[in-house]
């Protein structure tokens, strides 16, 4: 069993990540930290706390994380790929209202539970709040998973970055390059987790659970939006629910260690760059000290999918 704290901001892919959380039998969520991204902080609250009535979850804390980013701006939001709402064409019941704890539980669910890793699927902004706040968090933490960043392939918000580090590049670069127990799920990866309208079909009919009666609406408008995005795809890369399919399968990559930095001006804003040289895993001179992320660069599409479809199908 391992226990998980996820930072998120739902989101169609955030939402199937926490669906994929709930209903993983060696998977104990001990907390959602919900912050602003793919919609603003109260929205993705509200949709967190959605999913959690949908599976009958009442014990979960659900707390409140950023609402904008280090840069200071004002977020910009996507619609047009989560919906307004973030879930697609779904809107949660008005009577269903997340009630948000205050930060500082990030810390105490910490001290509660032993061995929790942190999964990051959203703007790194809350993260590096904890770590600002409480220096030895890191150390309190037996792992990070976080999806973000493309490593020497296109960005899916500009040429050269990922949405989540483009989010917020100052936060990213600081989680990046400050955490040794990282391991980094960028674009690499996780444009690979194509998961297709067959697959959601697969899952559904034979699932009852009405966290899933929900999966073909949300992943449907995600996939229109990707058809869009990506002429010809034969399906939807579900990023933020392959971190947690890692965390559980490590072998299901496999990940190089380099140290990471994250551009934030300019047109580089958001991109991450790792030095992958012929010779660059032998140690650097001067830099042998410096904290270094292990970086996923490839996926077990086939193990990947039946692991997704297990899960999904689960009862809860
Ligand atoms: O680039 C993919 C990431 O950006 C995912 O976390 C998704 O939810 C979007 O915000
Ligand atoms: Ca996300």
């Amino acid at each position: 069993m391992k226990n998980v704290l996820l930072f998120c901001d739902p989101g169609i892919d955030d939402s199937i990540a926490i669906m994929y959380a709930l209903l993983h039998p060696d998977i104990n969520l001990v907390g959602v930290v919900s912050g602003y991204g793919n919609v603003d902080k109260k929205q993705a609250t509200n949709n967190v706390a959605y999913l959690m009535d949908l599976a009958n979850q009442k014990g979960i804390p659900i707390i409140g994380g950023a609402t904008r980013s280090c840069t200071g701006e004002a977020p910009i939001y996507y619609p047009e790929i989560h919906g307004e709402d973030g879930l697609g064409p779904i809107r949660p019941p008005d009577t269903i209202k997340g009630e948000l704890l205050n930060f500082s539980e990030v810390f105490k669910v910490i001290e509660r539970h032993s061995d929790v890793f942190v999964v990051d699927v959203g703007r790194n902004t809350s993260l590096a709040v904890a770590m600002i706040l409480d220096n030895e968090f890191q150390k309190k933490v037996k792992g990070f998973y976080v999806m973000g960043g493309a490593f020497l392939v296109p960005g899916n918000v500009t040429e050269a970055a990922e949405a989540n580090f483009y989010g917020d590049p100052i936060a990213s670069n600081f989680v990046m390059s400050e955490i040794d127990n990282v391991y980094s799920v960028p674009l690499n990866v996780t444009n690979k987790a194509i998961v297709k309208h067959e697959h959601i079909l697969a899952i559904q009919d034979q699932s009852s659970s009405a966290l899933i009666s929900i999966l073909d609406e949300v992943y449907d408008y995600y996939y229109e939006a990707y058809k869009k995005l990506v002429p010809g795809i034969q399906g939807a890369p579900l990023h933020d629910v392959v971190s947690l399919s890692l965390l559980m399968n490590p072998g299901m990559g496999q990940f190089l260690t380099r140290r990471v930095s994250v551009q934030s001006i300019g047109a580089a804003r958001g991109q991450s760059l790792a030095n992958f040289r012929v010779g660059s895993e032998a140690p650097i001179e001067g830099e042998e000290d410096l904290t270094k992320a292990n970086i996923y660069l490839s996926l077990d599409y086939d193990a990947f999918i039946k692991d997704f479809i297990k899960i999904m199908s689960k009862q809860s």
